[in-house]
């Protein structure tokens, strides 16, 4: 597979967002509200994937307290299918585990099966139905990924034996 670098976006990389981001949704955000939230928004991060030094795909989070959000994430359409969306989700599982977060969650159009797809094949899981959600009244889910530590399975554990005793 072909190298994948994922850096921290910089000020100088929200042209690039908003590029792939207009190229990717019949309703992208505008571009004021990106600069704001990357500027203002003190729980957004932002992070962008280079492959040949050109970044391809980016990812916006919200990061409260021991939740992630995943705003956005879209791949420029020249480099889709090419696994570039599943090693950037790997990275963010990753990521939240590193933070110690307990659970990922995010939005997606109930129309938007590709996307779908690919948050299942991570173990994302639909736990909410959204009605009428998006701006044009389209419904959508709210997947989650709950992040399963070591520790927090050997708490559990020692949770279901005190039940059962
Ligand atoms: C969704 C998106 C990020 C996937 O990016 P990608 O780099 O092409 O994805 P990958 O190559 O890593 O594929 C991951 C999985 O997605 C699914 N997938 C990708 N393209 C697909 C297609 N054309 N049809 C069906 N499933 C597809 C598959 O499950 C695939 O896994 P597989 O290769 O093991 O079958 C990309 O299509 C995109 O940017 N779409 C527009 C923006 C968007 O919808 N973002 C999500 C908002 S919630």
């Amino acid at each position: 597979m072909e190298e994948i670098k994922i850096t921290k976006a910089r000020a100088i990389d929200i042209k690039k967002i908003i590029e792939i981001e207009e190229l990717s949704y019949k309703d992208p955000w505008p571009r004021e509200v990106f600069m704001i939230d990357y500027v203002f928004n003190r729980s957004a991060q932002y992070f962008v994937a280079r492959v040949d030094n050109k970044i391809c795909a980016f990812t916006g989070l919200w990061i409260e307290m021991d939740k992630f959000h995943i705003v956005n994430i879209a791949v420029h359409p020249d480099y889709r299918k090419r696994g570039i969306a599943t090693y950037f989700m790997n990275f963010i599982i990753d990521y939240a585990k590193e933070k110690r977060a307990k659970e990922i969650h995010l939005e997606v159009r109930k129309s938007n099966t590709i996307a779908q797809n690919l948050y299942k094949k991570l173990g994302f899981e639909i736990l909410e139905e959204l009605k009428k959600y998006y701006q044009d009244r389209e419904d959508g889910y709210r997947m989650t990924k709950i992040i399963e530590t070591k520790k927090r399975r050997e708490n559990d554990n020692i949770g279901n034996r005190d039940f059962l005793r």
